[in-house]
């Protein structure tokens, strides 16, 4: 059912995506890995999800441990990420959602006051019992390979639970944080207490690594986002920084955020295609590694073209103190797999190559951009 049963002796602690996660720019290899590897873009998942909802899907360990693996059999990607979702924690503490396809979470109730705060109550590792189980099963699976834990940044999770499902503008999340802000603090407390206590118990059960989705919260300007979005964020990394992993931070549209986002206890910035990773790199700060930032939209693009953007995105990472190649943001539905496993060659043949040739700082930790 899994993979190479010998690569369990093994564990991640040397490997390719954990240093650079931890700023050293490797010389010999470019690691590299998608969000939303898993998911509806490979037809075996989309086989073992028939007739499963989302949610009810996350909650079953055999199936979370084989929907995580199957972008590993297909690519040599360097990092697994967890199959579940921003949501499934506020599952756990009895919040009524559902994630419907095509158009995302949708809650039963909007976050309307003081009177809901009540049910957003910490998340106890009992209540995600399934969480540990898979975990543990793909550590054990996986070998030298790491796995990225994640969760939901509070501005983003409480975008879903005050506009009530997906939203454009986030009209309401804004006139409430701006206008109650007693309200919106306590509301984001208890979110980021929420999402650390969903992290950590990845951790527990053997995640090496964290990434923290704040996917929306480039939708705020600098002003606000250090305001009513960076101390929630950085709230829940700091309770990663106790547990010693390395801590991803990522949000779509962020270009104006990224040196927030490092500073709100980041070690690497997650960096959508909107800029070049050399100028992210720059604006962030010598302190903190890059991922990303292959516009997802190019991937159908033909291939000598794409691969050329590929190139491109190596070579501007290569002047960050550490480079993650990713997707600017996931793998959209309709990308086609060979697409995927073809950059991961590439990325993988001349990364090493095209790193050098950029002027890649040798790896010591502290380079500097
Ligand atoms: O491979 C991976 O990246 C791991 C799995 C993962 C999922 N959701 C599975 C999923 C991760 C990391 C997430 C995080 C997530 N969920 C985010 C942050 C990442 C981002 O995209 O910015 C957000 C905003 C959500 C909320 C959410 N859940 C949305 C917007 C959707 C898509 C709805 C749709 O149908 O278009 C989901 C559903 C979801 N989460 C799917 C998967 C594989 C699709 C479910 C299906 O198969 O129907």
């Amino acid at each position: 059912m899994l993979l190479d049963p010998g690569s369990a002796r093994l564990s991640p602690a040397s490997s390719p995506f954990l240093a650079a996660a931890r700023r050293q720019q490797l010389q010999d290899r470019v690691p590299v890995w998608f969000m939303r590897q898993a998911g509806r873009s490979l037809p075996e998942y989309r086989r073992v999800r028939e007739g499963i909802p989302m949610l009810e899907s996350c909650a079953r360990p055999d199936l979370v441990a084989e929907i995580t693996l199957q972008p590993l059999r297909r690519y040599g990607v360097d990092a697994a990420i967890f199959y579940s979702d921003i949501m499934v924690p506020l599952l756990a503490v009895g919040v009524e959602l559902d994630i419907v396809p095509g158009r995302g979470p949708v809650m039963a109730h909007r976050f309307a006051g003081e009177a809901d705060l009540a049910a957003l109550r910490p998340v106890e590792p009992t209540d995600v019992g399934y969480v540990t189980e898979a975990v543990q099963i793909l550590v054990r699976e996986l070998g030298e390979v790491p796995l990225i834990g994640f969760a939901g940044a509070p501005f983003t999770l409480a975008s879903y639970l005050v506009e009530g499902g997906p939203s454009k503008d986030y009209a309401r999340t804004k006139s409430l944080m701006v206008g109650d802000p007693e309200l919106w603090d306590a509301l984001c407390r208890r979110l980021a207490d929420i999402s650390a206590g969903f992290l950590a118990a990845q951790v527990a059960a053997g995640a090496s690594a964290v990434q923290l989705f704040d996917s929306w919260a480039g939708s705020l300007s600098a002003e606000d986002y250090g305001r009513y979005a960076q101390p929630y964020a950085a709230r829940v990394l700091q309770r990663m920084a106790e547990l010693g992993v390395p801590r991803i931070h990522f949000g779509v549209g962020t270009a104006e955020l990224l040196p927030l986002m490092g500073a709100a206890g980041a070690d690497v910035v997650g960096v959508d295609w909107r800029l070049p990773l050399s100028e992210a790199s720059r604006r962030i700060g010598p302190a903190y590694a890059v991922q990303g930032n292959l516009d997802p939209a190019l991937l159908g693009a033909p291939w000598p073209v794409l691969a050329e953007r590929v190139r491109a995105v190596v070579r501007s990472g290569a002047l960050a103190p550490g480079h993650i190649f990713n997707l600017g943001h996931g793998v959209p539905p309709d990308a086609d797999p060979a697409v995927l496993g073809r950059i991961v060659d590439l990325v993988h043949e001349e990364g090493p190559k095209l790193r050098r040739e950029a002027g890649a700082q040798p790896a010591d930790g502290r380079g500097s951009p």
